[in-house]
């Protein structure tokens, strides 16, 4: 889901910090380990590189990864000294100064170097840049001092990483099943018939989805971006792969149908790739079967559709009313493809949202945001649904 860059420090709580990367990589995301020498007297890094499921960075640069947050645990107050002055004499003080993003910081020392003002100082000076901390906690050091000075547990840093990156639960227990990208049909052994779907759209709503603790699989037609972590990807190239992919999971709670699906196939095709000659090439096109329709057709109680509406102009938006009745899915996202600025292959996108009690227009903004738009939506469906 994001990519976390962690910071790890020399202090003794760095054994925790080995729970909090298996926590996070559990929870779906990338984690990127940036080891302190002071750390490594405790930890070895091959441990944290081994629980993130990552080989031991051999990248010069890993310092100016970019990530959706950077963590710091344990923080200690030499590493909050540097963080604070804005040096770069390390690994995690590199990154911090190179990081664009949310910081979070989970600082652990003894309770009289928390206590010291000029640790309170460095508090001071990076809460006011926008860190954020967490903990420490009270309770008994290492050394047997009782204060305020033990990292806080991984669960609880774990729980304002994902304040941090906008999870929630909204969306937990839920099944959502998402297409995305464009269906290629097979001409012969090397060509066939596409279109210039991306699958941004779609990607960016599994990874919203995913993002509210949906489990969430992702019918992924020839994406053209690597697809988010922690949901499930199924290839589904051709329409019928993905009318088939469809239909096995059709008791899904949500279904985001956000790939454009050939309407037309090839009646046949070649097994090899067929010699150029001077003869024009007439093609049979048959239609697919309409997989958005098909899942409507077969609807279970409760369940929400969400079909899109590649159409052109103001015409195109009354097209896309007739098509949440005609394909009875409960939201239609209409987006207007004659414009080069929005929709396919752009990365950002400006939508109206019909649903049978209106409309929303949702204004230009990166698909990411128009995902959320959209999720929002789906979700107020499903609570109108348990109702
Ligand atoms: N869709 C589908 N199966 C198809 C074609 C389209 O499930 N064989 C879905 C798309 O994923 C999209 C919605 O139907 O969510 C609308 O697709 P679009 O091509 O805009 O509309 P069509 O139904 O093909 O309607 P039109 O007659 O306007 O082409």
């Amino acid at each position: 889901m994001a990519r976390i860059l962690l910071g790890v420090s020399g202090g003794i709580a760095a054994y925790k910090a080995c729970e909090l990367v298996r926590l996070l990589v559990k929870g779906g995301h990338e984690v990127v380990p940036l080891v302190t020498p002071g750390a490594e007297r405790f930890v070895r890094a091959e441990t944290f590189f081994a629980l993130a499921r990552r080989s031991p960075a051999e990248d010069l640069y890993v310092h100016l990864t970019q990530a959706d947050l950077l963590v710091v645990a344990p923080l200690t107050a030499n590493t909050l000294a540097k963080l604070a002055g804005g040096h770069a004499d390390n690994l995690v003080a590199e990154a911090a100064l190179a990081h664009r993003g949310p910081l979070l910081l989970a600082p652990a020392m003894n309770p009289r170097m928390w206590a010291h003002p000029a640790t309170q100082a460095n508090v001071e000076a990076v809460r006011l840049r926008g860190a954020v901390l967490v903990g420490p906690d009270e309770g008994e050091t290492a050394e047997g001092e009782w204060g305020l000075g033990r990292m806080a547990e991984p669960e609880q840093i774990v729980a304002r990483c994902r304040e941090l990156l906008g999870e929630t639960d909204s969306l937990a227990g839920r099944r959502v099943l998402v297409s995305a990208g464009g269906t290629r049909e097979p001409l012969d052994a090397v060509r066939f018939l596409g279109n210039r779907s991306s699958g941004r759209m779609g990607v960016a709503l599994a990874a919203e989805a995913r993002k509210r603790g949906a489990d969430v699989t992702l019918l992924a037609a020839n994406l053209s971006l690597a697809p988010p972590a922690g949901v499930d990807v199924v290839e589904t190239p051709t329409a019928e792969t993905l009318l088939d992919a469809a239909l096995a999971r059709r008791d899904a709670d949500l279904v985001l149908m956000a790939a454009a699906v050939a309407d037309y196939r090839p009646a046949e095709r070649l097994e090899t790739k067929l010699p150029k000659d001077q003869q024009a090439w007439h093609l049979d096109l048959e239609p697919t079967a309409d997989v958005l329709q098909s899942l409507g057709e077969r609807r279970t109680n409760g369940q929400v559709l969400v079909g899109f509406a590649a159409e052109t102009g103001v015409e195109g938006l009354a097209r896309a009313r007739e098509k949440l009745e005609r394909k009875r899915v409960d939201l239609v996202v209409y987006n207007d493809v004659s414009r080069s600025d929005i929709g396919f292959d752009a990365d950002e996108n400006e939508v109206v949202l019909v649903t049978a009690s209106g409309e929303q227009r949702v204004a230009k903004a990166p698909k990411e945001r128009i995902a959320a738009a959209i999720v929002d939506t789906a979700e107020e469906l499903l609570r109108e649904r348990a109702r």
